[in-house]
């Protein structure tokens, strides 16, 4: 089984992610170790992307890949960015290559401020559909808007957003509301992707083998191996992903109040 991580900060001496390359490298190793082999090195963006930028990130990237093949790692690294949500996005993601997966133009990680969610997202959301790209929510689950109002993804979805919860997320790592929030995501389908979200070797690594085992004992295993192989494989593929979960709010006026009454009966 191929085990993608679409969400990882894996380019050192770039944002809060690994300080060297033999830090990259044994992050690497953790990541084989729980059995991941295609990752996305999704450093953090922001507004701008300078060109000098960008030629920094992609240099260390290929540094990068020459020392994973030396070292006959085999972990196979394609590029991304994780950008920081503005108005003027779509502009931001034509004009760079990083600013896509895997550089094909289509697929765009996006994270929000973690306290306080910006006006205008579904209209957002729906500017990049329309422009042909398909926006991909870093771990909603950790916002706290979403916290409050889980059912506030349900709305990005029916603008055309995917979902990506962070690994860490479901075993608990970011405490147990989150938890619970991810877990709801995961019960009711409405997640795309897992991600490690992983920054360095020691204190946030990759928990993809842990959140995998954890949710093979509560959802379907099919399912499972959805959010971290086949629909990730999609991105490479560049190809749509048909499979998503809308539940129609309109049409199932008790859809949310049972969705809620399930989320807030977890461990309460
Ligand atoms: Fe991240």
């Amino acid at each position: 089984m191929d085990m993608y991580d679409i969400h990882n900060h894996l380019i050192y001496k770039f944002d809060d992610g690994p300080r060297s390359l033999d830090e990259v490298v044994e992050m690497l190793k953790i990541a084989r170790d729980q059995g991941i082999t295609r990752v996305f090195a999704t450093s953090h963006f922001q507004e701008l992307i300078p060109v000098e930028l960008e030629e920094d990130y992609f240099q260390k990237l290929t540094e990068l890949q020459d020392r994973l093949e030396q070292e006959n790692l085999p972990v196979q690294v394609f590029s991304g960015a994780e950008i920081f949500f503005h108005h003027y996005i779509n502009e931001t993601v034509k004009r760079s290559r990083v600013g896509t997966l895997a550089g094909l133009g289509k697929y765009v990680l996006l994270e929000f401020p973690l306290f306080l969610m910006p006006s205008g997202v579904p209209d957002a959301l729906f500017k990049l559909k329309m422009d042909g790209f398909i926006p991909i929510i870093a771990h909603p689950e950790r916002y706290s808007s979403v916290m409050e109002n889980p059912e506030k993804v349900l709305e990005y979805l029916k603008y055309g957003a995917l979902l990506q919860v962070n690994a860490g997320s479901l075993v608990g790592d970011f405490g147990r509301r989150v938890q619970r929030v991810a877990m709801w995501m995961m019960e009711n389908r409405l997640v795309h992707f897992l991600g490690s979200d992983a920054h360095n070797p020691t204190t946030r690594t990759f928990r993809m083998a842990d959140a995998v085992e954890h949710l093979k004992r509560h959802v379907d295993e099919d399912y499972v191996r959805d959010v971290v192989e086949h629909f990730p494989a999609k991105i490479l593929k560049n190809e749509d992903i048909e499979k998503v979960n809308i539940p129609e709010l309109e049409d199932q006026p008790g859809f949310l109040s049972r969705l809620k009454n399930k989320l807030f009966s977890l461990g309460r």
